[in-house]
């Protein structure tokens, strides 16, 4: 026993000695869209970033004050906070999210980020604070890397330039088919779906047409309405600067690594490059103890409990009165208890089976061995939960990536999918009868759990790791994949096949005139022949 300690503490100062060690970087990190679930991944990226050494300055969309960061930790915020709750009511009609129905028309799903990645992005350039970091005097070895969100937002790629830092990029909303133009791959459109399409990776034809026409429309946005934007915002505020700035198309392919939020077997398998690195379930942390009268609540549940969550964009507070009534009524009728996060502190006629807060710490109660199902929209953070904590899920999506996460979940065998709109009690009654009381669910999601914990090293330590190694290395040009450098009809070889083409014609040409000459010559004899 004392051997095997001696050992393990010796195979660990070796690990710790061929570490090779980063000593305190400065790093710039630049996360303006103001969404509480993307702060869930960045959060926890600063904060790791801080306790390994690190100064961090982040231009910031929400504070980290309350979070006592430490002197190391330098925060512009933005002010005040965007409101895009405007953007998507002028997109979507209607007042809230409930109200949303046309969320999987590409059209207007692509005007909405668009429009969301440009206000937040101008939002931001405008303040003095961050002109300030625009126009410092000096900018030479003040930062080693800078850090920026992948959502619609590149301009600030253009103070890598201004800094002549190395940039890693994070994905909160996990991998998108665009990826593939940014690292030089091919990522078939036959079966990698559309990040905001309710598909799995398993298409049928109607399917792949549905999906290759929403991946090129993406694109073609992209390259045509979008990065011209994005350029235009560069030259009005970065434009004054004697650098000459590439197109945000070109800085956006021009990544040192991007981290991604997703892991396998969430993730599905397919082409990728050695700097996209998967780092989902990175949000979360052994449980904490649970609050009192929430641990009391759940351990005294001895049918089991459900919990119930939207989520942070979807408010269970505004959901339609009749909507709230169907799950009130459903819920009285259970043996199991509900825990609901619930965004005003009471609800009238509240069955004795349900408790209402305001807030609730998810992953920790999704850790208590008495909670039986999730209730959930399908988020990303909230799917990797279920599935690290291993609970059956019975999903309602409502837009973006969540129809993906909960088709996938579905195909996976640990979910049950039900529209919100069309809602009816029955529905709701037998699918949580079957996914607490049919085994099938809890054991599909035990095994990828089990699949989603086996990694040679821990989501956190992962992204710190590729951040470090970018650091040291000043870049990872040796990462970027030559296809980048390539035009588009080059890296996909219609140069070549149309080199082919022409030489197969040519050849084709040459052979019909060929035969045809010896016809004609073959002809003339005969005629020759008949006239002597
Ligand atoms: C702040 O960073 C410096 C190195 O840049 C380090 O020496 C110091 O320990 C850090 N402070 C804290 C509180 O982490
Ligand atoms: C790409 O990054 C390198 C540094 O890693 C930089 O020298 C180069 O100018 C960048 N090119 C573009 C197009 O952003
Ligand atoms: C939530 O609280 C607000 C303000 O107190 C109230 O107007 C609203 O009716 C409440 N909603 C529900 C569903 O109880
Ligand atoms: C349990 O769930 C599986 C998968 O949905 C289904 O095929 C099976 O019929 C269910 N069993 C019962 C007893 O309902």
């Amino acid at each position: 026993m004392h051997k095997q300690v001696l050992c393990g503490l010796l195979a660990l100062a070796v690990l710790a000695a061929q570490a090779p060690v980063t000593d305190g970087a400065k790093i710039l990190a630049v996360y303006v869209f103001p969404a509480k679930s993307h702060y869930m991944m960045h959060r926890v990226l600063i904060s790791e970033l801080l306790k390994h050494g690190h100064e961090v300055t982040m231009i910031a969309a929400l504070t980290l004050e309350p979070e006592k960061m430490g002197a190391n930790y330098t925060e512009i915020l933005i002010e005040p906070v965007y409101d895009y709750r405007t953007e998507i009511r002028s997109t979507f009609g209607g007042k809230t999210i409930y109200d949303m129905r046309n969320e999987l028309d590409v059209q207007v799903f692509l005007n909405l980020i668009r429009l969301l990645g440009l206000s937040t992005t101008e939002h931001a350039l405008k303040q003095p604070k961050i002109q300030a970091i625009i126009n410092a005097k000096e900018t030479q070895g003040v930062y080693d890397l800078l850090l920026v969100e992948q959502f619609y937002q590149d301009a600030f790629s253009a103070l890598a330039h201004v800094y002549n830092i190395p940039v890693i990029s994070t994905a909160t909303f996990a991998q998108q088919t665009f990826m593939s133009e940014m690292f030089g791959i091919i990522q078939p459109w036959s079966y990698v779906p559309h990040g905001y399409l309710p598909l799995t990776e398993h298409m049928s034809f109607f399917e792949r047409v549905y999906n290759t026409y929403t991946s090129l429309r993406t694109d073609l946005d992209r390259e045509f309405r979008y990065f011209p934007k994005m350029d235009a915002l560069v030259q009005k505020y970065f434009g004054h600067l004697p650098i000459k700035f590439p197109s945000t198309s070109e800085m956006n392919r021009n990544l040192s690594a991007i981290l991604i939020n997703n892991y396998t077997p969430l993730a599905a398998a397919g082409p990728t490059t050695e700097n996209m690195i998967n780092v989902g379930g990175m949000h979360i942390y052994p449980p904490k103890a649970l609050p009192s009268d929430i641990k009391q609540f759940l351990d005294e549940a001895e049918h089991g409990a459900i919990y119930f969550s939207l989520g942070s964009q979807v408010q269970s507070k505004d959901m339609p009165v009749e909507k709230l009534r169907l799950f009130l009524n459903v819920f009285a009728q259970l043996n199991q208890r509900v825990l609901w996060k619930f965004e005003n502190d009471s609800l009238p006629d509240l069955p004795s089976n349900v408790m209402v807060k305001k807030w609730l710490p998810q992953s920790d109660i999704l850790a208590h061995p008495n909670v039986r199902v999730f209730i959930s929209h399908g988020g990303l953070f909230g799917s990797q939960e279920a599935v690290y904590h291993a609970v059956p899920v019975l999903g309602m999506p409502f837009f973006f990536d969540q129809h993906l996460n909960l088709k996938k979940a579905e195909y996976n065998g640990y979910a049950i999918m039900l529209d919100f709109h069309t809602l009816t009690s029955e529905q709701l009654k037998n699918s949580l009868q079957q996914l607490l009381h049919n085994n099938t669910y809890r054991d599909n999601i035990k095994r990828f759990s089990s699949i989603f914990h086996d990694r040679p090293m821990g989501p956190r330590e992962t992204a710190l790791y590729w951040i470090d190694y970018v650091i040291r290395h000043k870049g990872a040009r040796h990462l970027r994949a030559a296809g980048l450098d390539l035009k588009w009809y080059q890296f996909y070889l219609l140069d070549v096949i149309a080199l082919v083409v022409a030489a197969v014609a040519v050849a084709l040409g040459v052979l019909v005139l060929l035969v045809r000459w010896i016809l004609r010559r073959i002809s003339g004899e005969q005629i020759k022949q008949k006239v002597n």
